[in-house]
C-alpha cells in the first residue's frame, strides 16, 4: 500500500512536527512526511526536519499580502506531491483561497478542548474559568479560525495551584500522542472499504429518486423506474480492487479513459463489454467532486425520460 503524503507547516520549535515525523518512521505508519515548510526561514523546526532528511522550505511572509504568500506555499506543497497538510504551530491566518484548495485535507492541532478557547492563551483561560480539564484538539481546517470538525481530543486534568506554563507543558505531551494517531487514522480512512462505500452511498443517494439494492453481492444504486447507474465493487472475484463502476458513453470512451489514466480507470469484468468503466477508489486521495460528476453522468444515462427531460431541454440552450 502506498503511503499518504503529508506536508507539515510550522512557525516555531516544531515539536508536534517532530512527533508526526517520528511516528512516520514506525512500521506500518500509513503516511510519510514529504515536506516541512515555514513562514519563518529561521524556525528551529526546519533545521530538525532537514537533519532527518526531510525536504524543507522556509520563506518569510514579510512584505507579502496573505494571498501571494499562501500561493508561494501552495506551489511548494504541489511540488512535494502532498495529499494532506498538517498545521503544527503555524502562526499564520490562512487566505480563503488556500483553505478552499485544501479543504477536507488540512488538519490543525489546537491546545484546548474545542469549541472552548479558540485563539491564544488557552491554558490561562481554562485555569481562570475553573475548568477541571484542559486539553488539545485536532480538527479539520475551515475558513473560521480554530473552527472546523473536531477529529480527536485528549483531556488533561488541571491540578490545584496549576500554572498556565505547567499545564502547557503537559498538554504538549498529549498533543504529540494525539496528532500522530489522528493523522494516521484520517489518512487511512480513504483506503478503508467501509468508509469509501459510505462516501459513494452519500453521493449516489443524493441524486434524484436514487435507491440502493444489493446486486450479485455488491451494493448497487439505481433510479426508481430506471436502471442501475453505479455499483460499489470490493475485491470482486478477488481482484483486490475497491472500485466504483459507472456507465461511460461507450467502449470508445472507456478505452480512451484507461489509456489516459491507467492508474485510475479499469475495464470491469462482465460490465466492461457494455461500456461501463471501473474507477479505482483505493488510491487514498480520491477527488470526490470528480466521482460526483461520474455518478451524475451515469445516473443521467440510466434515468427514465420523465426525470431527464428537463436536463435534455436545458442542454439545447
Ligand atoms: C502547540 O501548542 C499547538 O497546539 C499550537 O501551537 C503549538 C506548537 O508547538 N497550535 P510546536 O511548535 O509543535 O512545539
Amino acid at each position: 500500500m502506498t503511503k499518504a503524503k503529508v506536508a507539515i507547516l510550522i512557525s516555531g520549535r516544531g515539536s508536534n512536527m517532530m512527533a508526526l515525523l517520528y511516528a512516520a518512521k514506525l512500521p506500518d505508519c500509513p503516511y510519510e512526511v514529504v515536506l516541512v515548510a515555514s513562514n519563518d526561514p529561521d524556525a528551529p523546526g526546519l533545521a530538525l526536519a532537514a537533519a532527518e532528511g526531510v525536504p524543507t522550505f522556509g520563506h518569510s511572509h514579510k512584505g507579502l499580502d496573505r494571498t501571494s504568500f499562501d500561493a508561494i506555499i501552495d506551489a511548494q506543497l504541489k511540488e512535494s506531491g502532498a495529499d494532506y497538510v498538517a498545521l503544527a504551530g503555524y502562526m499564520r491566518i490562512l487566505s480563503t483561497e488556500f483553505v478552499q484548495k485544501w479543504e477536507g485535507r488540512m488538519l490543525n492541532i489546537h491546545p484546548s478542548l474545542l469549541p472552548k478557547y479558540k485563539g491564544l492563551d488557552t491554558h490561562a483561560r481554562a485555569i481562570a474559568a475553573g475548568d477541571s480539564h484542559g486539553g488539545c484538539s485536532v480538527h479539520l481546517v475551515t475558513a473560521e479560525l480554530d473552527d472546523g470538525p473536531v477529529l480527536g481530543q485528549l483531556r488533561i486534568a488541571i491540578l490545584p495551584e496549576e500554572t498556565a506554563e505547567n499545564l502547557a507543558n503537559r498538554v504538549v505531551f498529549a498533543e504529540h500522542q494525539l496528532y500522530a494517531r489522528v493523522l494516521a487514522d484520517f489518512v487511512s480512512r480513504e483506503r478503508n472499504p467501509e468508509w469509501l462505500l459510505g462516501k459513494v452511498r452519500e453521493l449516489a443517494l443524493a441524486l434524484p429518486e436514487a435507491s440502493e439494492k444489493t446486486s450479485h453481492g455488491s451494493p448497487g444504486f439505481f433510479v426508481e423506474g430506471g436502471k442501475f447507474f453505479a455499483y460499489f465493487s470490493y475485491d470482486h472475484h478477488h481482484d483486490g480492487i475497491i472500485g466504483l463502476l459507472v456507465k461511460s458513453s461507450g467502449v470508445e470512451e472507456q478505452a480512451m479513459l484507461i489509456e489516459r489514466d491507467p492508474d485510475l480507470y479499469y475495464r470491469p469484468a462482465y460490465l466492461g463489454p457494455s461500456g461501463w468503466i471501473g474507477i479505482d477508489l483505493g488510491s487514498g486521495s480520491m477527488d470526490w467532486e470528480h466521482i460526483g460528476e461520474w455518478l451524475r453522468k451515469s445516473w443521467r444515462l440510466s434515468a427514465p425520460k420523465r426525470l431527464t427531460k428537463m436536463l435534455d431541454i436545458a442542454d439545447q440552450f
